[in-house]
């Protein structure tokens, strides 16, 4: 376990096979990673080469067929449902490309709800929120419901949500991916500068170039391993 514990997370020889009747569709094949804690990674590859199925498999959402996960010295492969969801209420946060934001809710609710989730009471969740929102930017907006934000503004909140309950990885499945160029710059030095003063491990899968050159690492897949990678800040 000892050497482990540099890592935040530990993907050992990871298959996972999709199944749809008697078809079977492997994602990932075979695939080994190791991610520092306090790194950011992005994750690189054409369509279809595993890099959505490798964030879910990261981050509990979903099992591997065959392999072993470690996050944080934890081997999860053999815990079961219920340690597994409460390891991933307490060390992970998610943000995705669509940014699944309630519209009936304000800013400040939305980023509330996790904690609201783990029966944080009311006081204590409206000041984490604010400050996951001051993380991002967005503390002037913590009113404001989504449809009254702009795409860019709309992703900051779905990140502070992710952050509000202070989780040790945030697993980010191409954050930029809906959004122009600028704002694909801004959300990206938000994440890097979560990454560098909270030390949140961040993965980011990212299609685009520039935002991947931002990371301390950049890993790519290719039918469901890993094809080569490059190390820009170490
Ligand atoms: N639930 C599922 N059932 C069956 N096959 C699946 C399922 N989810 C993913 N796959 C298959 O697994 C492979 C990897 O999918 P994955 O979503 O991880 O790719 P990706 O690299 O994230 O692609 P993209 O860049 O398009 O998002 C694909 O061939 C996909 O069709
Ligand atoms: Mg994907």
């Amino acid at each position: 376990m000892e050497p482990d514990n540099a890592f935040a997370i530990v993907l050992e020889d990871v298959w996972k096979i999709y199944r749809i009747g008697k078809t079977e569709y492997p994602a990932l094949r075979g695939l080994t990673l190791m991610v520092r804690r306090g790194e950011m990674l992005s994750v690189m590859g054409p369509s279809g080469s595993g890099k959505s199925t490798l964030l879910h498999i990261a981050g509990t959402l979903d099992r591997p067929t065959r392999g072993r996960v470690i996050l944080e010295g934890i081997d999860i492969s053999g815990l079961d449902d219920s340690r597994l969801s409460e390891i991933r209420n307490r060390k992970i946060g998610f943000v995705f490309q669509a940014y699944n934001l309630i519209n009936r809710l304000s800013a400040l609710e939305n980023v509330s709800l996790p904690l609201a989730v783990r029966g944080v009471p009311l006081p204590e969740r409206r000041a984490a929120a604010l400050e996951a929102l001051r993380l991002v930017g967005l503390k002037d907006a913590a009113r404001k419901r989504p449809l009254e934000l702009s795409g860019g503004e709309q992703q900051r909140v779905a990140i502070a949500r992710g952050l509000v309950g202070r989780p040790r990885i945030l697993l980010a499945d191409e954050p930029t991916g809906n959004l122009d160029s600028k704002n694909a710059m801004i959300i990206i030095d938000i994440l890097r500068n979560i990454n560098k003063t909270l030390g949140t491990t961040l993965v980011i899968v990212t299609h685009n170039p520039e935002v991947a050159e931002r990371s301390d690492r950049i890993v790519r897949l290719r039918d469901g391993r890993v094809e080569s990678e490059v190390t820009l800040h170490a």
